[in-house]
């Protein structure tokens, strides 16, 4: 069972990457394989809205998206982390969600989803940011939710933290860290179910 983890931080090893960082530990002793990806770190551009996807489902762009779709495609659960940037996801993680407009074609217009609903594969979400302003995390959470219902993976539910700016700053309450630990545990134990293993 591979959990893929997605970080949309510039930031290496700030606030959101610690929490998924924590997260895939308590996975991973619940025997999940994890896989990270910084987006930052990858070449790939914006969709451009071309169309070119309708008819086949798929992205002409050849860039490193290519090396995400079959990674997304074939992971047992998918975890997106995110900071808050100007009251919503950063631009990174929007540039690789924009980028599944493929998918959509290939679930509503050519009925052959990439991921079956049936699966009920699931996902979590994952935000820090610097204010106390629950508007923002919402509409971070909005976002990605409209992506995991057109990809059909099935939320188990999101980790939003407020008042966290300098780096570093999210271990400062070592309970936060704690929590995401835990909650990847019983992410992990979803997969299992689902794959249906033994917890
Ligand atoms: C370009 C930019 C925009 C930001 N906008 C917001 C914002 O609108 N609301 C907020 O609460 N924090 C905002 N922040 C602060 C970050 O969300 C905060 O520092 C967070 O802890 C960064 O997470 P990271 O270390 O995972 O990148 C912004 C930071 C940057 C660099």
């Amino acid at each position: 069972m591979t959990l893929l983890g997605i970080s949309g931080s510039p930031r290496r090893g700030g606030n959101s990457e610690e929490v998924l960082f924590s997260f895939l530990e308590g996975a991973a002793k619940k025997g999940c394989e994890t896989e990270f990806i910084r987006l930052n770190e990858l070449n790939f551009h914006p969709c451009q809205a071309c169309d070119r996807c309708r008819d086949t489902g798929k992205c002409v762009i050849k860039d490193d998206m290519q090396l995400l779709y079959p990674k997304v495609a074939t992971c047992d659960g998918l975890i997106l982390s995110t900071p808050i940037f100007f009251g919503t996801i950063s631009a990174q993680l929007k540039m690789f969600i924009d980028r599944f407009q493929c998918w959509w074609h290939a679930k509503y217009r050519l009925n052959r989803p990439f991921i079956s609903s049936a699966e009920e594969r699931p996902s979590f979400f994952i935000c820090v940011g610097a204010l106390k302003k629950k508007e923002y995390c919402e509409s971070a959470e909005k976002a990605v939710e409209v992506f995991f219902n057109v990809v059909n993976l099935k939320s188990q539910g999101s980790l939003c933290f407020r008042g966290y700016d300098a780096k570093g700053s999210i271990g400062d309450d070592p309970q936060n860290l704690k929590k995401a630990f835990l909650c990847g545990e019983v992410f992990a134990r979803k997969i299992v179910k689902s794959d249906g293993g033994s917890p």
